[in-house]
């Protein structure tokens, strides 16, 4: 990419195009292993997809490419049609419209859930106060937490905390969302709540790429499904058909172990993250 002008033409036709998210030919590398080895996936606007594959196969990296977390080795990925890996780009601006939520909350410990909606509204977004907190509270309201503004972290469960953290991402009015498998961190007890506020924003549109194990969110909530194994893409589809009548072989062998984690065998090493997968809610 070169020059201001074209980048403009990019963008316009990219959003044009209703593509949120076009990854091409990605590789990535960290020192001698290659963990990414040529990912081509594009993200519609408005669309659910969810990424699922055993550990270690390259998914949050991918993730992690798409906001430049991770610098990718080559290929582009393009993000509402500004291209993120063009070096001249102003990633921060970038970065501002791509929501993320992580395993972990990250909350600061010592704000309370308002004050952590607000903080960065004011610091990036330079809103003042009583939009920030009316903002932040409109939030709140939308991940059931109207309740706990003025709750710290170590006061509210896990299951709260990652919904204060999706009201964070989401108080700086994203265009898209990342997720890293929010849920795999929590009670199972407390996955349910969660998995809802992500239901209720793709009932509303939002665009949103899901790395997750939740096999039946992924069958319910998902357009498309990708799934991975060992940097590369190995089958995307509908859900019905990734999830319930997988193609390919891997794919199979993979939700065989996920859906049935009680017939692995001793000895075999369990590669559904550290969590395992979930179908049964
Ligand atoms: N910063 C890093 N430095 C070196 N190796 C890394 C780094 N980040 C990831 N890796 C390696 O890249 C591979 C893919 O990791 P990644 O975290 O993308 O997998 P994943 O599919 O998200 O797995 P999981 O389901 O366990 O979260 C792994 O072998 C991992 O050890
Ligand atoms: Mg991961």
């Amino acid at each position: 990419m070169t020059g201001v002008k074209e980048t403009t033409v990019v963008k316009e036709t990219g959003e044009a195009d209703g593509i949120a998210i076009h990854v091409a030919g990605l590789h990535k590398s960290f020192g001698a292993l290659e963990v990414l080895k040529g990912i081509d996936l594009t993200v519609r606007r408005g669309e659910v997809v969810c990424v699922i594959g055993p550990s270690g196969s390259g998914k949050s990296t991918l993730l992690r490419c798409v906001n430049l977390l991770e610098e990718p080795t080559s290929g582009s990925v393009t993000v509402a049609g500004t291209e993120v890996t063009d070096p001249d780009v102003d990633i921060d601006r970038v970065r501002r419209r791509i929501g993320m939520v992580f395993q972990a909350f990250n909350l600061f410990p010592h704000l309370t859930a308002l004050e952590n909606l607000t903080i960065a509204q004011r610091r990036v977004l330079r809103r003042d106060k009583a939009e920030a907190v009316r903002i932040g509270r409109d939030t709140l309201r939308r991940v059931g937490l109207s309740d706990k503004e003025s709750a710290y972290p170590a006061q509210l469960s896990g299951g709260q905390q990652q919904r204060v953290a999706i009201a964070r991402a989401l108080s700086m009015d994203p265009e898209l969302m990342l997720f890293d498998e929010p849920t795999s961190a929590l009670d199972p007890e407390l996955v349910g709540d969660v998995l809802a506020v992500m239901r209720a924003l793709a009932d509303e549109g939002m665009t949103m790429l899901v790395v997750t194990h939740e096999m039946s969110f992924a069958r319910e909530v998902a357009d498309r499904v990708v799934f991975m194994d060992d940097g590369v893409i190995v089958e995307e589809g509908g859900p019905e058909q990734v999830v319930s009548d997988p193609v390919h072989p891997r794919t199979r062998a993979f939700l065989t172990r996920v859906l049935n984690p009680a017939a692995a065998r001793v000895g075999e090493v369990p590669d559904t993250g550290p969590h395992g997968a979930r179908i049964d809610r």
